[in-house]
């Protein structure tokens, strides 16, 4: 019987539904708690992928450049600089007023040996090595100027015990090469956030390296923004009290967390008997791990959801994942949010329900 108290009640409740619809995309869920953002490719900002597109520009309010900002492919040769493809990742943002990040200065991959070596093959001295690294990172980061919000100015300079990697910039120019950097992307964009990015650093001893490397540039008075755990994480690893110690260690410094290039890993180790077990699709148990997986991650993020700026998957749908030709090509991974075919997983729905729990509260 509907009585006039239980007839008022179903008013009241479809009122509320009315005033607080569910919401439906990763960045509605998440708005004001910390941006959501995707890596993507050519095919992506050049609008050719066609099931990709639409799920970027619903799903997601800041980008990242999949490879066209790293060194090998904007500076190829010594004069040569290759633009056009940076040009049309930034427009693809600017188009859909996203943030935009640049991805990454200086690494020792994906740059090309010249960079290291003069004319003759020889290897160049630290003087003539940062005139270099300078020189570039004017140009690109000049070139972007108020357009690319933050920049990876340094990434992976840390080895998994804490002590610096030796990469050619850190022998030929030394250990300050990464304030050095820093200040060169502040001079060029004095606007721009400027983050070190790093992986694994739910590994205790390569924190303490990155926590003492960013509060030594701190007491330089050197402007770092943000550090990047880029969380290439997989089913077990990190520990979720890793994760959680990783953000909480440099939130207590004083600067932000990105987290710069998440995904999860489901396959077994490359040395396991059979590798690529599932080829013929993801078995329901093992989607549900990955939705409890993900569940975890993100009740992490959110318990630091003051300190984190932004959340970005390194991929869009698990079709696009690098983690299906590393560590071994050819396998079927499954490490994102969307499935091949574009269709939300039940990881999907955990991240969006994760956010409702915060909501709620
Ligand atoms: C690192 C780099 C990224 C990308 C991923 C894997 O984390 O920072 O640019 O190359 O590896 O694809």
């Amino acid at each position: 019987m509907v009585t006039r108290s239980s007839a008022w009640k179903g008013l009241l409740m479809v009122g509320l539904a009315v005033a607080a619809p569910a919401q439906t995309t990763l960045k509605d869920a998440y708005k004001n708690i910390f941006r959501i953002g995707a890596a993507i490719n050519q095919a992506q900002f050049d609008e050719q992928d066609t099931r990709g597109v639409p799920i970027i520009t619903a799903q997601f309010n800041s980008i990242s450049p999949e490879n066209v900002l790293k060194w090998q492919l904007i500076h190829p040769q010594p004069n040569t600089y290759n633009f056009t493809q940076a040009d049309h990742y930034v427009a693809f943002g600017e188009k859909n007023h996203m943030f935009i990040h640049g991805h990454c200065l200086v690494w020792h991959n994906q740059v090309p040996q010249w960079v290291f070596q003069d004319e003759k093959g020889a290897p160049l001295d630290r003087d003539a090595l940062l005139k270099r690294m300078r020189d570039h990172i004017m140009t690109v980061v000049g070139r972007y100027k108020g357009r690319i919000n933050s920049w990876d100015v340094v990434n992976e300079a840390l080895n998994e015990d804490g002590t610096m990697r030796e990469s050619p910039w850190m022998t030929i120019i030394g250990e300050d090469y990464v304030a050095k950097a820093f200040q060169y992307a502040h001079e060029a964009d004095p606007q721009a956030q400027l983050i070190y990015n790093e992986y694994s650093l739910g590994n205790e001893a390569k924190r303490k390296g990155a926590v003492d490397l960013i509060r030594k540039l701190k007491d330089q008075g050197i402007s770092v923004a943000a550090v990047g755990l880029q969380d290439h994480d997989s089913l077990q690893s990190p520990k979720i009290e890793n994760e959680d110690a990783a953000i909480a260690a440099f939130e207590a410094l004083g600067v932000k967390v990105c987290i710069s290039e998440l995904d999860v890993d489901v396959l077994p180790p490359a040395s396991a008997a059979d590798p690529n077990p599932y080829t013929a699709g993801l078995p329901d148990s093992v989607q549900q791990e990955l939705a409890r997986r993900y569940a975890a991650l993100f009740g992490v993020y959110l318990k630091h959801r003051d300190a984190i700026t932004r959340v970005t998957f390194w991929g869009v749908t698990d079709g696009d994942s690098w983690r299906n030709s590393t560590p071994v090509r050819g396998r079927a991974n499954y490490p994102l949010l969307f499935d091949r075919a574009g269709r939300p997983k039940p990881a999907f729905d955990a991240v969006m329900q994760a956010a409702r729990g915060v909501r709620a509260r």
